[in-house]
């Protein structure tokens, strides 16, 4: 068995390893606390723009936009709100819970954004961290230039012409408190969402903003002065860089786990951490590219909705439903700002480290003009693929921990990694690439559906083999990550 697999049912839902999980007693404070260090107030960030959610992530996904030699204060303070700033706050007798504007599981909100900033007007060169609840940047000690991180981080050139780069890290304890093992499918989804936002945002200011998975971990949490056991490393985002193409520097081979405490955290960032080094690992086999069929429900051009960044600001789960049909353009567009758009001509996928994307599978259950079914959504054509005709409202309900919305949304969305798709290049450390990209995928339908009006709620919490069976899954062959409910308001 796979380490990625070996962790991915390990931490399913009913069962449960018996081996020392990651789950901690205290839980750690939400945001991160650098006392004495200068603190930078960041320009307003709210704006609005032109475009709706599906033209800026075309464009992103289309690798569109200028590369920008230098950032301003207020584009990089937009930037970072859009993606954790806080967009609202619920007050409860004994507290308060500051809700950002990218989803998160259980809203405890584990991802930390870093900035290395090399060309913003108005900032001096060097690290911040982004304290979303001050907006603000805190100037920390570290010695880190571009120039290093290009160094350990699989897109060098990227990195080295960005004017700034995010790097997304998570403290595992926020959400482990709460979810245990399952928590690290929930850091790199939450990660993947943050980064959809700040990727989009970024597109609807002309800017690219390509992702990057692969780096040598142990080196980025020297530079950044984070402890393993506690802050992961993610992603990292150039701002206003160009894509690179893939495997642009493939020299990075998988780092032996030595120091294995036993934990399933040691386990599956340890285990799917990669070095530096001189030679290439193996290449394994890249998976054919999906092709037009036969037989497929081609889909209507996606309905438009609302502005970007006003979506933004607005976006929040909801999970109570009217109960009437579907519009299918809009079913269209949401597939289309989760997934689509691999048929773009001169489309350059933005994740720059080699990564297979997911399938999307649809369980409908009351679109206008769909049979109640699961469905397989095809990028390549835009189209629909009935796999198996039926009403699974009431057996996806009870797969999702009996979560009501579940049986009563019109379409709950589901992402799957096929096992052996997802170990080309880099083996098991593709279960990171997939858990973020099922997050950016997340995120997509989140804005798009609150951009049409629709209510949307991720769904991170449900029997893991209930859900296999419902979509026909081999369990050998793939696996379902992550739900994503959409219903009418
Ligand atoms: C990875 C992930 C998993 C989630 N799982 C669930 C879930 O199982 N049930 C649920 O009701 N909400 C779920 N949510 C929604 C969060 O609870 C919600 O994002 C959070 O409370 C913040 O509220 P907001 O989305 O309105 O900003 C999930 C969100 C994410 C990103």
């Amino acid at each position: 068995m796979t380490l990625a697999k070996l962790y991915h049912e390990g931490c399913s839902y009913p069962k449960r390893f018996n081996l020392p999980g990651m789950t901690l007693q205290a839980r750690p404070p939400v945001y991160k606390d650098y006392p004495g260090r200068p603190v930078m107030t960041l320009p307003d960030p709210k704006t609005e723009s032109p475009m709706s959610v599906l033209d800026t992530y075309r464009a992103w996904a289309s690798g569109e936009g200028k590369d920008a030699t230098t950032l301003s204060m207020t584009d990089l303070s937009r930037l970072l709100y859009y993606s954790q700033g806080i967009s609202d706050t619920v007050q409860r007798p004994n507290f308060t819970f500051e809700l950002r504007t990218a989803a998160s599981a259980g809203a405890l909100y584990p991802v930390n954004l870093y900035v290395l900033a090399e060309r913003v007007d108005g900032l001096e060169p060097g690290l911040y961290y982004y304290h979303p609840k001050q907006a603000a940047l805190i100037r920390l000690p570290n010695d880190m230039k571009a120039e290093a991180l290009a160094g350990v981080s699989g897109s060098p050139d990227a990195i080295r012409r960005a004017p700034a780069t995010v790097i997304y890290t998570a403290t595992y304890g926020r959400t482990a408190f709460k979810y245990g093992d399952r928590s690290y499918r929930y850091v790199a989804m939450d990660t993947g969402h943050a980064a959809y936002n700040l990727a989009i945002c970024a597109a609807s200011m002309g800017l690219r903003a390509p992702l990057t998975a692969r780096f040598d971990d142990a080196r980025l949490q020297t530079m950044l002065g984070i402890l393993p056991e506690e802050e992961g490393t993610l992603l990292i985002q150039p701002l206003g860089a160009p894509v690179e193409p893939k495997d642009a520097e493939p020299r990075f081979l998988p780092l032996p786990n030595k120091d294995s405490q036993g934990t399933f955290l040691d386990l599956i960032h340890g285990g799917t951490s990669l070095q530096r080094g001189k030679n290439i690992g193996p290449r394994l086999a890249l998976p054919p590219a999906d092709q037009p069929g036969k037989g497929r429900i081609s889909l209507p051009v996606p309905a438009r909705g609302g502005e970007l960044h006003r979506t933004i600001r607005h976006r929040r789960s909801v999970r109570t439903y009217r109960g009437t049909p579907m519009p299918l353009d809009q079913l269209s567009a949401l597939c289309a700002a989760s997934t689509g758009y691999g048929n773009t001509p001169g489309y350059v996928d933005p994740f720059m480290s080699s990564t297979t994307p997911l399938d999307l599978y649809l369980m409908v259950r009351d679109v206008e003009g769909l049979k109640p079914g699961i469905y397989r959504y095809h990028p390549v054509d835009h189209s629909l693929e009935l796999t198996k005709a039926g009403d699974f409202s009431n057996a996806c309900m009870k797969a999702a921990l009996q979560q009501e919305f579940c049986g009563t949304a019109n379409v709950v969305f589901m992402k799957v990694v096929n096992w052996e798709d997802m170990a080309y290049p880099d083996g098991d450390r593709g279960y990171r690439y997939a858990c973020l990209r099922a997050g950016l995928m997340g995120e997509g339908l989140y804005l798009q559906g609150t951009a049409l009006g629709l209510g949307v709620c991720g769904v991170g919490a449900f029997e893991d083999g209930p859900i296999a069976k419902i979509l026909d899954l081999e369990p050998a062959r793939e696996a379902c990550l992550y739900l994503t409910a959409v219903g009418m308001r």
